[in-house]
Parts: structure tokens; C-alpha cells; sequence
């Protein structure tokens, strides 16, 4: 892989699975009996703030007890090391990538640890526990909720991200389903422009056969295996 310049590297929860947090669409992604497509979208959100709030409130206090695995050390490591151009776009609203020490980092799904203003926009760091109708400390609106993504809404940075992936020399997809776009069409993107495509989940996902290459197996190993080969 040395002639390899640019690389965008897409993540999901998979990445995280081994950390010890859930997984959306594995056999615990059920949560108190809902679908994730259930709980996390704004229809769900007007009608049962309490619930979504919840939902979330429970996967922040969750981070404190997780740490990052091999597979965010090991990305982690790679960009600092890459002299190229390389972006890490995750799926994830863990803060594990950052907390392994990665910097050229897109969240495109939100943040757990992020509170947005409904009515004003504005971004708050958050930790603890978020009750429905906080009140915005930029506006004093009390409209703070979870600064997800939610089914329905537009990804952030997607004009950065397409970017990268049109100037990318390999896309690599790291622990996702593909069962979710945009991110599951990200691989057609790098496949148009003739981007090296490469696979790493535990399972083919629903759109392995556009990936020039897939490797089955958990991302604590793949993961440290493939920055190997990239930082000879
Ligand atoms: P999914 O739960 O849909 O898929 C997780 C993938 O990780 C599966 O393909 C597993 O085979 C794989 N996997 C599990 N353990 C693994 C391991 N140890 N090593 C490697 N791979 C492993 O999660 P996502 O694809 O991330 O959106 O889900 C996409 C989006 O759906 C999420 O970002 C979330 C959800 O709704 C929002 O919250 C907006």
C-alpha cells in the first residue's frame, strides 16, 4: 500500500463493540424493547421527550465506565504518523476515537457528550444527565436536547467529508452495517473517484461486494494489522 497518499476511514459501532458498548443492529441493540430507528428521530422526540432523553442520558454514563480498544489506538497512531491527508469519519457518538488521541476527526452522527439548542443552534459540552427543557445558556431557551443526528436529519460536514473521499486514494469501512446512508454510500463515492476500497467488520455488511477487499474478523486485530501496513 505505498503508493497511497490521501485515506478517509469511515467507523461505526462495531469499532467501539469491543469496548464493551452495544452495537445498534447486533442481538443487545435492542433498547428497553425499542429499535434504535424508534427512539431517534425528531417524531420520537416531540412525542416522548422523556424517552429519547433517557435513551441518551443512559449511553453518556456509560462512557465513563469504557475505554478506547486496540482498533481507536491503533487509528489514532496512523494519524498522527500519516503524512498524507486522512480523515477519520465515525458514525459513532462514543468519544473513543478522540479519547485514543485522534485529531482529524468528523463525529457525523453528533456526540453524546454535546447538548444542541433546538432553538438557537448552539453546541454545549454536556456530561451529566440532560432532562428534557434544559435551558440554552446562549438563548436561555428551554430547548437543549441531545446533539444527535436523528433519523431524518442532514449529517454534519458533509460537504468536508465529500471532499475527502473525492481526493482519497483508499476509503477504508471499519465496523458498520452499511445498513444506514449517507454513510453506507460513502464506498460508491471512493469506488467513482478510483479509491482503493477496503473492508474490516466482524460479518460482511450489507454492501460488501462494493469493496475491492473485505477482512472479516474483530477490529481490536484487523485494525492494528492494517496501520501496520501502512506505516511500513
Ligand atoms: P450497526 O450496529 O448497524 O453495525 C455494527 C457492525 O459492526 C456490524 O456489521 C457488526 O458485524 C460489526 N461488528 C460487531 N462487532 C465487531 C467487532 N468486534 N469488530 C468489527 N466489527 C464488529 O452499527 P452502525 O453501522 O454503526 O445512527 O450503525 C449506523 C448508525 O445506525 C449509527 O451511527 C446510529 C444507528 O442508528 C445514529 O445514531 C444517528
Amino acid at each position: 500500500m505505498n503508493d497511497l497518499r490521501n485515506i478517509v476511514i469511515l467507523t461505526g459501532a462495531g469499532i467501539s463493540a469491543e469496548s464493551g458498548l452495544a452495537t445498534f443492529r447486533g442481538p443487545d441493540g435492542l433498547w428497553e424493547g425499542h429499535r434504535v430507528e424508534d427512539v431517534c428521530t425528531p417524531e420520537a422526540l416531540a412525542r416522548d421527550a422523556g424517552l429519547v432523553h433517557r435513551f441518551y442520558d443512559e449511553r453518556r454514563a456509560k462512557l465513563a465506565e469504557v475505554a478506547p480498544n486496540a482498533a481507536h489506538e491503533a487509528l489514532a497512531a496512523l494519524d498522527a504518523a500519516w503524512p498524507g491527508d486522512l480523515l477519520i469519519v465515525t458514525q459513532n457518538v462514543d468519544d473513543l476515537h478522540e479519547r485514543a488521541g485522534a485529531r482529524r476527526l468528523i463525529h457525523m452522527h453528533g456526540e453524546l457528550k454535546s447538548a444542541l439548542c433546538a432553538a438557537c443552534g448552539k453546541a454545549i459540552g454536556w456530561v451529566d444527565p440532560l432532562p428534557p427543557a434544559s435551558l440554552c445558556d446562549g438563548c436561555g431557551k428551554p430547548r437543549l436536547r441531545p446533539d444527535i443526528v436523528f433519523f431524518g436529519e442532514m449529517p454534519y460536514e458533509m460537504e468536508a467529508i465529500d471532499a475527502a473521499i473525492r481526493d482519497a486514494d483508499l476509503f477504508v469501512s471499519i465496523g458498520t452495517s452499511g445498513a444506514v446512508y449517507p454513510a453506507a454510500g460513502f464506498v460508491q463515492t471512493a469506488r467513482h473517484v478510483g479509491a482503493r476500497t477496503l473492508e474490516l467488520n466482524l460479518d460482511p455488511s450489507a454492501g460488501s461486494f462494493y469493496f475491492d477487499e473485505t477482512r472479516l474478523g474483530p477490529a481490536s486485530e484487523l485494525v492494528p494489522a492494517m496501520v501496520r501496513e501502512l506505516l511500513v
